[in-house]
This record gives structure tokens, sequence and C-alpha cells, in this order.
């Protein structure tokens, strides 16, 4: 018999897709690292076990402990499914841009959920940076996890998810494109990827409204780069420590329309039904075109699935709303 002994033994080994119609401009080989294959539905769940299980080796998640967490969602329901195999309790805080299918999945997985208002600084008590830390301290019993400083993050994508396409590529890759939030993916990818070929080039992809493109190229954090925007899990307005600026060769910025109508596109002209930030990193490789050859073979790494954007990126008139219809 073939079984997994529980959900956490499904995690990993995801497929690699080749890309044709959306990517006909560019020569090389292009594969999707299709991370909706795992349980929670994204590439999140990897990191949101590792965390969990250093957590408990350094002896900061206890027996019958809550796990308290600022998410947009998938690294929640990561935990939550740590959670629930593991037995500990799972608070989610997140920001209100956040997609309510994202806020009724946690719910669905057992979470408690805590909705914060995104358009406030992240050191403002609201903001939902500083409610999750605050509700740790207030919680007997509880870990805060924190994702952006986390290194177990990094780890999680440096022990699972680059040695698997290193793999799969059969050693071939040349490039590696990713959207970047915590930059655990970017980080643990890019740095196992380099270790077997310093010649690979990591590209990572940013939003307008995120303070990463100007920091790398530059190394000023500049308030003025920061504002709203809608495009969800890329792009932040702080430098968390599981970006590892030194193993990113650049950045490119994708608007927010372009993440929109190239994640619908996706959808009808791949059969790849994902999340914003695919459409995102869709966008940004096609930005990209110049920097590939014939002879390359990129991977582009899609984080999370269609289902938790029904209500707006796949709903027509949320689309018109925004001004993205085409
Ligand atoms: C949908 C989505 N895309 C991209 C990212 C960015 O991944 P990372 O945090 O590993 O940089 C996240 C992270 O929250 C996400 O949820």
């Amino acid at each position: 018999m073939e079984y997994a002994e529980n959900i956490l033994g499904t995690i990993g080994n995801t497929p690699l897709v080749k890309m044709s119609k959306i990517i006909e401009d560019i020569e090389a080989l292009v594969l999707a690292k299709y991370e909706t294959f795992n349980p929670g539905n994204s590439v999140k769940d990897r990191m949101a076990i590792k965390m969990i299980e250093a957590a408990e080796a350094e002896g900061k998640l206890k027996s019958g402990g809550t796990i308290i967490e600022g998410t947009s969602g998938n690294t929640g329901m990561g935990l939550a499914l740590g959670a629930i195999i593991k037995g500990y309790k799972m608070i989610c805080v997140v920001s209100d841009k956040q997609s309510k299918e994202k806020i009724d999945v946690l719910k669905a997985v057992g979470c408690e959920v805590v909705i914060c208002p995104t358009d406030v600084e992240p050191d403002d008590p609201q903001s939902y940076y500083s409610t999750a830390k605050r509700m740790a301290e207030e919680t007997p019993n509880s870990w805060y996890v924190n994702q952006y400083d986390n290194l177990a993050n990094t780890k999680a994508h440096y022990e699972s998810t680059g040695p698997e396409i290193w793999r799969q590529t059969d050693g071939k890759i040349t490039h590696f494109v990713v959207g970047v939030g915590t930059g655990g993916t970017i980080s643990g990818v890019g740095k196992y990827l380099k270790e077997q070929n310093p010649n690979i080039k990591i590209w990572g992809i940013d939003t307008y409204g995120s303070v990463f493109k100007k920091y790398h190229e530059t190394g000023i954090f500049d308030k003025n780069e920061i504002y709203p925007y809608i495009t969800e899990g890329i792009g932040e307005d702080i430098l968390p420590k599981n970006v590892d600026f030194d193993i990113i060769d650049g950045f490119t910025k994708v608007t927010d329309k372009d993440a929109a109508v190239y994640t619908r596109k996706l959808a009808r002209e791949e059969g790849f039904f994902l999340g914003n930030s695919a459409g995102a990193a869709a966008k940004g490789l096609l930005q990209l075109k110049n920097h590939f050859t014939k002879d390359d073979v990129v991977v582009v790494l899609f984080h999370d699935h269609g289902s938790r954007y029904v209500g707006k990126i796949y709903n027509d008139e949320w689309m018109k709303n925004q001004g993205f219809w085409e």
C-alpha cells in the first residue's frame, strides 16, 4: 500500500509544466513550478510546516499552544494544516485588502481570523504586523510565527523547493523567476541553485508600491516608493530578513492591471487557474524576455490557486470597477 501518514506527508514534489501560448515571444524553454498541487493549494505549506517544526525544536511552541501569524492567507492555510495535525490553536491576523475567499478558507480549516486596516504604517498599532505581535504578547502559551523574519521560511525552500527544481530540470535550469513577498521562496531556492551553479540568474517580481526593486538597485529604502496596491502576495513596505538581496540578480515591477490581466490569460490560454501573483510573474517573465536565449531553461514559480480570487480577478464586475477590463 502507498499512502501518506497524514495530510502533511503530501507537501512538496509538485510538477513542472511547460508553458506555451502565453510566452510565445520567448524562445527559451519556460517551465512553471506548479505549487497549487500542495494540499493547502500554495507553496506556503512548505515553509509553514518547517517554521512549526523549528519552533517545536527550539521550545517556542509547546503542547496545546496557540500559533499566531499575520498572513495574507496562504501561510495561514499551511500553518492551519500543521495546527490540525499537531493539535495547536491557530489565530490569523490579515489585512482588509485580502480576498473574502482567502478569509473564508482560513475559517474553514479552524482558524480564528482577525482583520486589520491595510492603509496604515507598519508600526501603526492597528497594522496587521503590530496586531499579531501584540496578540502574541497577550495570549498565554502562544508563538508568533513572523514569516518575514523567521529564517526557517527560507530554509524550507533551500531544503525542498530548490532541490526539486534542480532535480526536475536535470541541472539544466539557467534562470529562476519568482514573485517576492517575505522573500523565503526566492532566497531559499536561489541560494540552493546558485550553490549548484553560480551562473544561474535569479529574478524577483516586484509590484508598484513596494520598496524591493529600488532598494536592490540603490541600497536606499525609499518611503516614496510605498503606496497601497491591489496585487496580492508580493511587494512589501518593509525589508524582511528573509529577502537575501545578495543572491537576487534583479527585480522587475509589474502593474496591478497587468498582474490581473495576465492572471486571467494564464487560465484561458494555458489552463493554469492560479492566483494574482502568478499573473504578475507571467507578465514579469515577458518583461525580462531579452535576458533569455533559445538554449535557456527558465523556471517560473506560481504560488497559489485561482479559487481564492473568484470574487476579484475572476469576477468581470470587479475587473471593470478597477479599470482592468480589456
Ligand atoms: C500568493 C502569493 N504570492 C507570492 C508570495 C511571495 O512569496 P514569498 O513570501 O516566499 O516571497 C506569497 C507570500 O505570501 C503569496 O501568498
